[in-house]
């Protein structure tokens, strides 16, 4: 039977963490604003909204929500973008995804500036991360106090995009080593599984990305040591998909029409085989908000120390 990675633990050591943090700069006069934008009432999203702005409320950052209605231009998206970068109440912006069809997400995300992209999906974000610049490799040895000091590091760096990020936490959290691991990503979207496969080769696995065109998932998942699932496809990984010992990481939400949540993993029949699986809810998800509220104060710590210059 697997052990269960459980999301909330690690969210509430990183929470009590950035509650702190915040309190030491609201004592300073100055408050932690992170911005919520939304067009359209996607399901995950609103669920995923409700949960940040709760977390928000918790650890005393200041939210500002967007409520977009689905039919907005793109114009307008970047006309607010525009506005919320120079919004000195607000130190980072996430953008929930999906947005509506006709919205290029691509123009919308790389608009929010370098500094307030928390979500490290703009293409600067992304391209350091690739080109092994990111916080994350500086960050080797795992030495996440450093985040919120300021130091030249923390100066210069990105920020990861959250939902890898958590993932990469939790395992390390539960000592798993990734280094040397046959890892696999089912998905390869630039939020979730581009990044996530390359966070798994920053640290020296041995990484396999999955995607709609695989023609046999599970000839893959089988050899896999680490299995990380992002599609939103529920039951997509099943108990005969997975070796004996497998660590199992699910990342995929599907909100069903009574509102439960579950993933895309067989969660009763895969836990049987693996040795550590996470489940949905209480896995990745409510990680991927404590990323976020962490690298909003990064951003606040890092930006209010920028302006003495
Ligand atoms: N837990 C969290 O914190 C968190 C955060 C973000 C997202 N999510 C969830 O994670 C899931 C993925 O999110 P996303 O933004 O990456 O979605 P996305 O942009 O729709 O990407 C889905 C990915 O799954 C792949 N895929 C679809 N069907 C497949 C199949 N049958 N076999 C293998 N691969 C398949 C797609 O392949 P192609 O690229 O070839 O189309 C695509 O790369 C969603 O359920 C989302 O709600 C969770």
């Amino acid at each position: 039977m697997a052990q269960i990675m459980d999301g909330n633990k690690l969210s509430m050591d990183i929470r009590g963490k950035v509650e702190k943090e915040v309190g030491l700069l609201n004592e300073s006069g100055i408050d932690v604003g992170l911005g919520l934008l939304h067009a359209g009432e996607n399901p995950a999203s609103m669920q995923y909204l409700k949960a940040t702005l709760s977390s928000c409320k918790k650890t005393g950052i200041r939210a500002f929500q967007f409520d977009l209605p689905e039919t907005s231009s793109l114009n307008e998206i970047l006309n607010l973008i525009h506005s919320i970068n120079r919004d000195e109440r607000i130190n980072g912006l996430l953008v929930l995804l999906p947005l509506p069809d006709r919205i290029n997400p691509r123009r919308v995300v790389n608009e929010i500036v370098p500094e307030k992209d928390i979500d490290g999906l703009g293409s600067l974000s992304v391209g350091r991360l690739a080109a092994d610049e990111s916080t994350f490799q500086i960050l080797q040895e795992r030495d996440y106090e450093a985040l919120y000091s300021i130091n030249p590091m923390s100066l210069s760096a990105g920020f990861l995009p959250c939902t890898p990020f958590g993932v990469i936490r939790l395992l390390e959290y539960y000592g798993i080593d990734v280094k040397g691991k046959h890892a696999v990503v089912i998905g390869k979207s630039l939020a979730v599984g581009k990044p996530m496969s390359l966070m798994l080769l920053a640290k020296e696995a041995t990484v396999t990305v999955c995607h709609k065109a695989t023609s046999d998932l599970g000839y893959f998942t089988r050899q896999a040591d680490i299995i990380c699932t992002a599609t939103g496809i529920r039951g997509l990984v099943t108990a005969d998909m997975v070796k004996d010992g497998a660590v199992v990481v699910d990342i995929g939400i599907n909100v069903l029409k009574d509102g439960s949540i579950v993933g895309d993993v067989d969660f009763e029949a895969v836990e049987k085989k693996a040795s550590f699986i996470t489940p949905v809810p209480g896995g990745v998800g409510t990680v991927t908000i404590s990323m976020l509220l962490e690298n909003t104060v990064r951003s606040a710590k890092t930006g209010q120390f920028l302006k003495h210059f």
